[in-house]
């Protein structure tokens, strides 16, 4: 019976989550990146909708295939990004940002290819708008979750950016750690809230995480 009500325990619950890294063009044939493969933030999508819940994922580029009963956005650039999520922020309950959004793009695009020479090259970056600030900023009742990719000083940092962005929880990913790298199907993180470390969870496949993480965000609305 546990099994069965814990299988639609997001029933009418609203979820926004974005997934995958974001790609900034410098021209038509090069681009800057983050290293992302979107398994978590799809693997958050593809739990939060057996349990019940309406999704909505926000992707960049990635191999995965968009998981089956999810509304699937798929975006390119951070700018894309910040778009889409607007737009449908006041429509969620919980939005969940596990994309790796690029903190910078170039400043100017060239239409055609850039042709090489013998000097050195020097590109310009400007950066791009952050998401997760602007929701903290804009948040009325939603429940605002984000991510904290760290190699070092992991608590600390992830501590600043949860105040700093007015979140309700952060995953805090040390990605120095076996494991917890990128492109791999397991994950090492601590969450946190205002009031300091919630859990610590051991090196756990990304669909468990995912199913820890929501068990997490439904005991704190439930209160
Ligand atoms: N994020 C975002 N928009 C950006 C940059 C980051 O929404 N332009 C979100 C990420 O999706 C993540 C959280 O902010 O949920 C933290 O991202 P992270 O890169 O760890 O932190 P930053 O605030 O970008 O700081 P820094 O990269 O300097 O550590
Ligand atoms: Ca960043």
């Amino acid at each position: 019976r546990d099994v069965l009500m814990r299988e639609k325990d997001l029933h009418g619950v609203r979820l926004l989550v974005t997934g995958g890294p974001t790609v900034e063009p410098i021209d038509p044939v090069r681009y800057v990146t983050n290293r992302s493969s979107g398994k978590m933030g799809y693997a958050i999508a593809e739990a939060a909708v057996r349990r019940g819940a309406d999704v909505t994922l926000v992707s960049g580029p990635t191999h995965l295939d968009p998981p089956a009963g999810v509304t699937t956005v798929q975006v390119t650039s951070a700018e894309e990004m910040y778009r889409e999520v607007l737009d449908r922020f006041e429509a969620h309950d919980i939005v969940i940002k596990a994309a790796a959004v690029a903190d910078y793009r170039p400043a100017h695009y060239a239409g055609h290819k850039m042709k090489k020479n013998d000097s050195s090259l020097v590109l310009e970056f400007v950066r791009t708008p952050d998401i997760l600030a602007e929701l903290g900023k804009r948040k009325s009742d939603q429940f605002l979750v984000g991510f904290a990719a760290e190699t070092n000083d992991v608590e600390q940092h992830a501590i600043h950016k949860l105040k700093q962005k007015n979140l309700d929880l952060i995953v805090a990913n040390d990605v120095s750690k076996p494991g917890a790298g990128f492109d791999v199907d397991t994950n090492v993180v601590s969450i946190y809230s205002r009031d300091g470390l919630v859990k610590e969870l051991p090196k756990m496949d990304k669909r468990a995480v995912a199913d820890a993480l929501l068990d997490e965000i439904k005991g704190i609305r439930d209160g």
